[in-house]
């Protein structure tokens, strides 16, 4: 039996996190926590909401920090005590389930250069490329340094191409974009060792992590579009491994 993400009940908006090109919002729950909420109602809709929680799942099992995810459940009540007509119109188009992050008060982003180990700079570049992540560069890491560890946020871009009209599973083979822009390739160790020490894993973890998807937040058919993230990532997870090809290549 798998564990569906914990659920939370919405009690406040706190304030917009502005730097946010999805319009997180910070918010207090029931349970006296805060949670940077991703709104199902924003620009990427319930589709980026997806990828977080498949990728988030995923990285998790393979050992990489990831604030807890949770479902906040929102009542468009809520809108009525902010004053922004923006975020009014955000809370008001997403009732219900919405994607709440663990808040780490305090946190600093993490600066492109910092010294970082050379295995979990290859672990987290290996993953990004996995899950097609084209969110992690120099100019917008998505890295937060926070209690002496480095937390990987915000994996709403990861998946890309489900925004296509293909399905995910036709472009398991295709390349990745940006990859030579990813704020930790120069930092990386040796790739090979990071899918030794990550592949089969990331294979049994793929089943529990898009289990874990709210099936509101996938559409008519929420069991063809769970299968087609699993054979993608199948796909892309069985030998030869074509995107380790595209690491190298980025690598030059
Ligand atoms: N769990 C967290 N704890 C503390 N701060 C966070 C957390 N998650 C996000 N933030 C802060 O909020 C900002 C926006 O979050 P996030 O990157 O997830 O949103 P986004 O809309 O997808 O952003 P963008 O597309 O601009 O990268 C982050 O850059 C970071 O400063
Ligand atoms: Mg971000």
């Amino acid at each position: 039996m798998i564990e569906p993400l914990r659920s939370v009940t919405a009690t406040r908006y706190v304030e917009a996190l502005r730097e946010g090109g999805s319009l997180p919002g910070l918010v207090e729950a029931d349970d006296d926590g805060m949670y940077v909420t991703k709104f199902r109602g924003a620009g990427q809709g319930e589709k980026a909401l997806v990828a977080e929680v498949v990728a988030g799942e995923l990285a998790r099992a393979l050992g990489l920090p990831v604030p807890e995810l949770v479902v906040v459940d929102v009542d468009v009540a809520l809108a009525a005590a902010e004053p922004d007509p923006e975020i009014q119109d955000l809370i008001q188009a997403s009732p219900g389930r919405n994607l709440g992050m663990d808040f780490l008060p305090g946190a600093l982003p993490y600066t492109p250069g910092a010294p970082i180990d050379p295995a979990l700079a290859a672990d987290i570049v290996w993953f990004d490329t996995l899950v097609t992540n084209v969110d992690r560069t120099h100019r917008n890491p998505n890295l937060l340094v926070w209690g002496r560890r480095i937390w990987l946020i915000d994996h709403g871009a990861a998946f890309f191409r489900q925004h296509g009209d293909k399905s995910l599973t036709l472009t398991a083979h295709e390349t990745v974009p940006m990859l030579d822009q990813h704020v930790l390739l120069a930092a990386a160790g040796s790739i090979e060792e990071a899918d030794e020490r990550l592949g089969s894993r990331a294979l049994s973890a793929v089943g529990e992590a898009i289990a874990r998807v709210p099936p509101q937040w996938l559409g008519v058919n929420p069991t063809s579009r769970r299968a087609d993230f699993a054979s993608f990532l199948v796909e892309r997870l069985g030998r030869p491994r074509s995107f380790l090809k595209d690491i190298e290549h980025a690598r030059g």
